[in-house]
């Protein structure tokens, strides 16, 4: 059996089997999103600002999606209306078949920047959310999810004495110690150096194709989104919605030498020229 399968409350049959990393989505098959016509309006002083409109996005059990866009174009947004911590103006989200009505505990949750408790230890702060939702044993569950981040020696350590990177690696344990069928991500490695974040997203990979919760990636790098992601889509801005959909067909595992290959080369082509369409709109749209 897997570590991870005994820290899990509801056990994932399927991780333990072997080659269990090609099979697609969690074996309950949860993590299905779905919004329809969504749209999102916030008040300004100079009169309404709609960063969303008839905005239908389906996304599939254990998929992994990067959002990119321009700056501005709703993408934290989107990510907080699925999370439950915004609801649209006009519009509908659901996971799983259940409407998104508020902040849901099915839903992890990672930022640029850590949201780590200060006054918590590391290891409370990943059994904090098992501990929320009633689970039997939180500080196992904790233990067992630093160690997939390799952080296991940390345990006892203040936030505030690890790196960035340590930082956000407690922050993903935490996220993923519920067992959520949803993991939101908003540029969780844009902060970091160039090394650290490559580092970072391979780790993600691995942990991805063990978790398979579904992911909703948001990123400014166009790079960074191929090679994570099954699906890269390319919002478009004033108002957000969605311009293009890229699927990647890229081999799993990846390494991260697939960077260097043509059919890497041909998608970062096809995806800058998308967003270079959509800055440029924004430019034009100041003069
Ligand atoms: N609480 C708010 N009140 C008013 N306007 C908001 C609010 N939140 C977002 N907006 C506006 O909605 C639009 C979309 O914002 P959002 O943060 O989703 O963009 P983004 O794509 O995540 O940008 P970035 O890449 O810079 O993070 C922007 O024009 C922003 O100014
Ligand atoms: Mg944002």
């Amino acid at each position: 059996m897997t570590k991870l399968a005994l820290a899990w409350p509801v056990r994932d049959k399927s991780a333990d089997r072997k080659g269990a990393s090609a099979v697609r989505g969690r074996s309950d098959g949860k993590g299905r999103i779905v919004g329809r016509d969504l749209a999102m309006k916030f008040p300004a002083k100079a009169g309404p600002v709609v960063a969303l409109d008839n905005l239908d996005i389906e996304i599939q059990p254990g998929e992994f999606l990067a959002l990119l866009g321009p700056s501005g174009c709703g993408k934290s947004t989107l990510l907080n209306l699925i999370a439950g911590i915004l609801k649209p103006t006009s519009g509908t989200i659901s996971i799983d078949g259940a409407e998104v009505e508020g902040p849901n505990p099915g839903c992890g949750i990672v930022f640029q920047h850590h949201s780590l408790f200060p006054w918590m230890s590391v290891l409370e702060n990943v059994a904090f959310g098992p501990r929320m939702l009633g689970h039997a044993d939180p500080v196992g569950s904790a233990r067992t999810f630093l160690s997939l981040v390799g952080l296991e020696k940390h345990a006892k350590a203040w936030p505030s004495s690890l790196s960035g990177g340590m930082q956000q690696r407690v922050g993903i344990a935490r996220a993923l110690a519920t067992y959520p069928p949803v993991l939101l991500m908003d540029e969780p490695f844009g902060a970091l150096d160039a090394q650290t974040r490559s580092i970072m997203q391979d780790e993600l990979l691995k942990l991805w194709s063990q978790f398979k919760t579904t992911v909703v990636f948001v990123t400014h790098d166009i790079d960074e989104a191929i090679f994570l992601a099954d699906r890269v889509v390319v919002m478009k801005t004033l108002p957000g919605g969605i311009k293009r959909e890229v699927r990647i067909d890229l081999p799993r595992p990846r390494s991260p030498d697939i960077i260097k290959s043509d059919r890497f080369n041909t998608y970062r082509s096809e995806i800058f020229e998308l967003i270079r369409e959509e800055t440029l709109k924004v430019f034009q749209s100041r003069d």
